[in-house]
């Protein structure tokens, strides 16, 4: 791929399933690293939200793809304060509404939408020094990047996780199984879409985290990605 950033400015990718940690995680490891920070899920909320507010069907994926080009998104990159915009707008809290996590698989199906976001992702991964989390980053946007984690846990631990965060968003009515529902269905979407579905590239690094706490997750992550050096080096 032409486009890929080269050299020694780090590329970390950090792909996993939903509840993994892998936000906190990608966020805490950019900040000890000294590396801005993408999140890639981010901008598929951001463009879900954008239909939504038009009231644009989710599941008429023809109408999804039509639109899709019009959704200005701006996602910022620093790990203390992770912000995206839309039309200048700053909608980092309304990508987290339930109705944004109910629609985002849909979205995020499109091949369009992931067509756009893709170009997107790749300008703004520039020459690297960054820790990037999504779906696809080690399969598909940053096949060559210096460091790929696969961040997984338990489907209990991850729904748990899911569950604390509803509530710490103030969807305390959130019950773990409901939780457990989604993030199942929604893996399941996530793994078997036609278009880059989550799927562990061979050469990353698998972390369970499943009895890690975050600070002990983040090591593991910092640790890895001291452990290696950036291509230009070898
Ligand atoms: O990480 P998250 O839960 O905020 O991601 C929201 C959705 O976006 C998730 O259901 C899958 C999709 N996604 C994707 O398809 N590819 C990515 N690189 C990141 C997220």
């Amino acid at each position: 791929v032409a486009d890929q950033p080269k050299g020694g400015h780090t590329v970390i990718a950090v792909d996993g399933p939903s509840g993994s940690g892998k936000s906190s995680v990608s966020r805490g490891a950019a900040t000890e690293l000294g590396l801005r920070y993408l999140d890639t899920g981010a901008m598929y909320r951001a463009v879900t939200w954008w239909m939504l507010e038009r009231r644009i069907d989710v599941s008429d994926s023809a109408a999804v793809a039509a639109r899709a080009a019009e959704a200005l998104v701006a996602p910022g990159t620093d790990p203390a304060s992770p912000t995206i915009t839309l039309d200048g707008r700053d909608v980092s809290a309304e990508i987290r509404r339930p109705e944004v996590t109910g629609a985002v698989s849909a979205v995020s199906a499109v091949p369009e939408v992931r067509r756009l976001l893709l170009t997107l992702q790749r300008t703004v991964i520039g020459a690297g020094g960054i820790v990037v989390e999504g779906r696809d980053i080690g399969t598909v946007v940053c096949p060559d990047a210096d460091l790929k984690v696969f961040l997984t846990a338990s489907a209990q631990a991850r729904a748990a996780r899911r569950s604390r965060e509803l509530a710490g968003a103030g969807h305390s009515d959130a019950a773990p199984s409901v939780t457990l529902d989604d993030l199942a269905r929604r893996d399941a979407v996530d793994s078997t879409r036609a278009v880059s579905p989550l799927r562990r590239a061979d050469d990353a690094v698998v972390v369970d985290a499943t009895e890690l706490s975050l600070e002990e997750t983040i090591a593991e992550v910092v640790r890895l990605a001291r452990s290696i050096r950036p291509v230009s080096d070898r």
